[in-house]
């Protein structure tokens, strides 16, 4: 036993003096590996206590237990002075270079789709539109039957989407919103809903993943001509004066009369180019007046009120803008692109 002891008393008093010899902060932890490491010196040790009187075990155990405290207090204890006396060192042989030019920390900014959305959420509230939103995941209840687009309806076809479930499903228009609303609350209704849409679509005018901005005016006396006003007013303030624009018979369920609004194409202004496909247009939006059957499903009463509703494509209103030529930009993330906007 006072074999051990002794064998023991060599290892601390080695480690006191590597501990004394260390000059950094890196050979100091160098020692503490090489004393308290899992393959150091004591863990050797204790390894080698196998054949030893199982009397003398705990004492010797307690033995290695003591000295590997005292190798750790005192490494512990010359880290601090080795490390004080370091910054003082640093302290005064490092000189600030005042000239040097300043680190300048790039700043962050608003993504393109994020800017024309709050532009247009502007101009509709100067219009008295007032803000809601809806989940993007939805139940079909919402993103269809509600609006008049019941099981095996063709209208399906045009507006597949990722499902969740059976039932439930990433909702591919904002138009459920609506319903959210209309159950919720009694006309007057002006309501301006923007957020997130999916559908299996991809080429360079269209995304999986595209945002819209559902808008609706209900009230007793709403006419298309309510529609045509707020709408050219809205394009108008968004795009300038001189912005044409055409309203095209269009199809929905869950509006009739229906309308599909395109303008002018800027890429070409109007001539025809690959992105407008040679129409010299774009479409924007779609558009008509609330299907008394919608009115219908949330309990509204059809022949008091009337009402408009319009959806429309924000990346499509931000290419234009921004004369972008491929949807797919917008979602790269590229911050060359980015950071013009
Ligand atoms: C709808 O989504 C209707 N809910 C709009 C509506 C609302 C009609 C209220 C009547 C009343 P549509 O599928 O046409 O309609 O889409 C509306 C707009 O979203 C389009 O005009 C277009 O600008 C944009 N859009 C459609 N699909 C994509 C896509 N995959 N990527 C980018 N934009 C798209």
């Amino acid at each position: 036993m006072n074999d051990k002891i002794n064998q023991l008393n060599d290892l601390k008093d080695t480690a006191f003096t590597e501990i004394k010899n260390a000059q950094s902060l890196v050979s100091l932890d160098n020692v503490r590996v090489q004393f308290l490491g899992k393959k150091g010196k004591l863990t050797e040790f204790l390894r080698g206590l196998g054949n030893v009187d199982s009397v003398e075990r705990p004492l010797i155990g307690k033995a290695v237990n003591d000295v590997k405290k005292s190798i750790s207090d005192e490494i512990d204890r010359s880290f601090s002075v080795t490390k004080k006396l370091e910054s003082e060192k640093k302290f005064h042989t490092e000189k600030i270079d005042y000239t040097l030019p300043g680190k300048v920390r790039s700043l962050g900014k608003a993504h393109p789709i994020a800017m024309v959305l709050d532009e247009a959420l502007r101009i509709f509230s100067y219009m008295g539109f007032a803000i809601k939103e809806g989940p993007e995941i939805e139940s079909e209840h919402y993103n269809f039957e509600a609006l008049n687009i019941p099981k095996l309806h063709p209208a399906r076809d045009m507006q597949d989407t990722f499902y969740v479930d059976e039932d439930i499903l990433l909702r591919t228009h904002t138009s459920p919103v609506q319903i959210h609303v209309m159950e919720k609350c009694d006309p007057p209704l002006r309501i301006v809903a923007p957020g997130k849409v999916y559908r299996r679509d991809s080429d360079i005018t269209h995304s999986p993943m595209f945002h819209q901005i559902e808008g609706f005016m209900i009230d007793t006396d709403v006419s298309f001509a309510d529609l045509k006003g707020v709408l050219t007013t809205f394009l108008k303030e968004l795009f300038g004066e001189d912005t044409a624009l055409r309203f095209r018979p269009s199809f929905f369920p869950f509006t009739e009369p229906s309308a599909e609004v395109d303008i002018t194409c800027v890429m070409c202004n109007g001539k025809g180019c690959r992105i407008c496909k040679g129409t010299g247009w774009i479409e924007i939006l779609g558009a008509g007046m609330i299907h008394p059957e919608v009115f219908k499903s949330v309990g509204y009463d059809y022949e008091k009120y009337t009402g408009f509703a319009f959806g429309i494509g924000v990346e499509r209103i931000a290419m234009l803008k921004y004369r972008i030529g491929d949807i797919r930009l917008f979602f790269e993330n590229d911050i060359r692109f980015l950071s013009q906007f």
